[in-house]
């Protein structure tokens, strides 16, 4: 059987921005910034995106693109020995995705309610046994799309999704703008604050967030890379990649002056986008199509993030025991729900805790917290250390000068600043 394969290369940039364009855009990169020195922060952010993230995009087309298979099959080809590794992401993937779909049914649900008009507390709504419905309601959006393929299902709701977030977006951000006292906003969230950029811990929510926001480290681009034939991968992920920082930075243009024309906390975290956002719609004229609109762009971003998580282990399943595509995503979709149902019910009445955590919680700081990062270090050492640089360079092109400073950014800087992060973020240091 032949390998799946992008339409155009545009089907594949809009899938892989879809891939990074997500909840942490939307909501987690304002109150990042808004709590680590305001515009201060697009420098270390910056910083981070193009002299870390953007490498990492990078090798991980590279790998897909060389050897045309998936995380688990592409590891095992740069050595037998790191196949382990390779099903250690594979894993560490769908146990991401398990929860994040619990995060998406809540926005979901959220759209709904401002919709049909009937404001929920957030809590009374965790509580109860609606999330269940959402979880699997968003569950099957994300497989029916996985199911029909790169083409005709990932390809095909990448080109409707993203344009119109977009334009939900600017539209949000305009009338935002247009808020008495949106100004005061504007400016708290781009005055830079310099001093701040002595803080290490300002530097290590950078690059949190960098690695969060542009999905590497977590073998999807490698997946999607997989799918293409010949690209300009640098010209590619550098797309990717401002498209993903350009989103964000408008995101925050259309939280910040809400958040100061109504006076609340912009630093929130969770509850500002499920409590403190939705008690400034429900003051405001317009306020259930503006919660609806805000709600369904988030659900949109969700979405296509989500469904490039299952990609991953659905791909691996497919180039690695040649199971047909509908097979392998009903195989792989039933597990990650059976694990996703302990973070979906664990605000209900059953109580699901460990160690005193709700486990939606808890599987938010072991997977989506030190998870991300550990399969970032995996990905930059197999992949940096072990690959033959020569074909390796083929793919990517650039001068031997460029080429070597890539090679020192990959093998040393990324795994480095990986492992910090990593230590800083398991002694509890509050890093993004
Ligand atoms: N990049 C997505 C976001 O910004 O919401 C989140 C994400 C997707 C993280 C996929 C990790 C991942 F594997």
């Amino acid at each position: 059987m032949s390998r799946e394969r992008w339409s155009t290369g545009l089907g594949f940039i809009l899938a892989s921005i879809g891939s990074a364009v997500g909840i942490g855009n939307i909501w987690r990169f304002p109150y990042i910034v808004g709590t680590n020195g305001g515009g201060a922060f697009l420098i270390p952010y910056l910083i981070s995106v193009f002299l870390f993230g953007l490498p990492l995009m990078m090798l991980e087309l590279a790998v897909g693109r060389h050897l045309q298979t998936s995380v688990g099959p592409a590891f095992r080809a740069i050595g037998q020995r790191f196949f382990f590794a390779g099903i250690v992401l594979v894993v560490i993937v769908s146990l991401i995705l398990s929860y994040y779909l619990v995060v998406s049914s809540w926005v979901l649900a959220y759209s709904l309610f401002f919709a049909l008009q009937r404001p929920v507390d957030f809590d009374a709504f965790t509580g109860s046994y609606y999330p269940l419905v959402f979880f699997l309601l968003s569950g099957l959006i994300v497989f029916a799309t996985v199911r029909s393929g790169v083409r005709e299902g990932i390809e095909r709701i990448s080109r409707v999704v993203i344009p119109l977030l977009l334009l939900i977006l600017l539209l949000l951000v305009v009338f935002s703008l247009a808020q008495p006292g949106a100004a005061e906003g504007v400016a708290f969230y781009l005055t830079p604050d310099f001093s701040l950029l002595g803080d290490p811990l300002v530097w290590a929510a950078a690059f949190g967030q960098a690695f969060f926001s542009l999905s590497v480290g977590m073998g999807i681009l490698l997946t999607y890379g997989s799918y293409l034939e010949r690209a300009n991968l640098f010209r590619n992920a550098t797309i990717i990649a401002v498209s993903d920082i350009a989103i964000a930075i408008l995101a925050g243009l259309m939280i910040f002056p809400l958040v100061f024309a109504f006076n609340v906390d912009p630093a929130a975290g969770v509850n500002l986008a499920f409590v403190t956002l939705p008690s400034v719609f429900l003051s405001m004229q317009f306020g259930s199509v503006l919660g609806t609109l805000f709600f369904a762009m988030l659900f949109l971003a969700a979405l296509t993030s989500a469904v490039s998580m299952l990609e991953v282990p659905v791909a691996t399943v497919i180039d690695s025991y040649g199971y047909p595509r509908k097979r392998a995503t009903l195989l792989v979709f039933g597990v990650i729900v059976l694990l996703g149902l302990p973070s979906a019910l664990s605000y209900t009445g059953l109580r699901l805790e460990l160690f005193g955590t709700p486990l939606f919680d808890l599987s938010d700081y072991v997977f989506g917290t030190l998870g991300l990062i550990f399969s970032g270090l995996i990905v930059s050492i197999v992949a940096g250390w072990f690959v033959d640089p020569e074909w390796l360079f083929a793919e990517l092109g650039g001068t031997p000068r460029l080429q070597r400073a890539y090679l020192l950014l990959v093998r040393y800087c990324i795994p480095v600043v990986l492992f910090i992060t990593l230590v800083a973020r398991i002694l509890g240091i509050p890093a993004g």
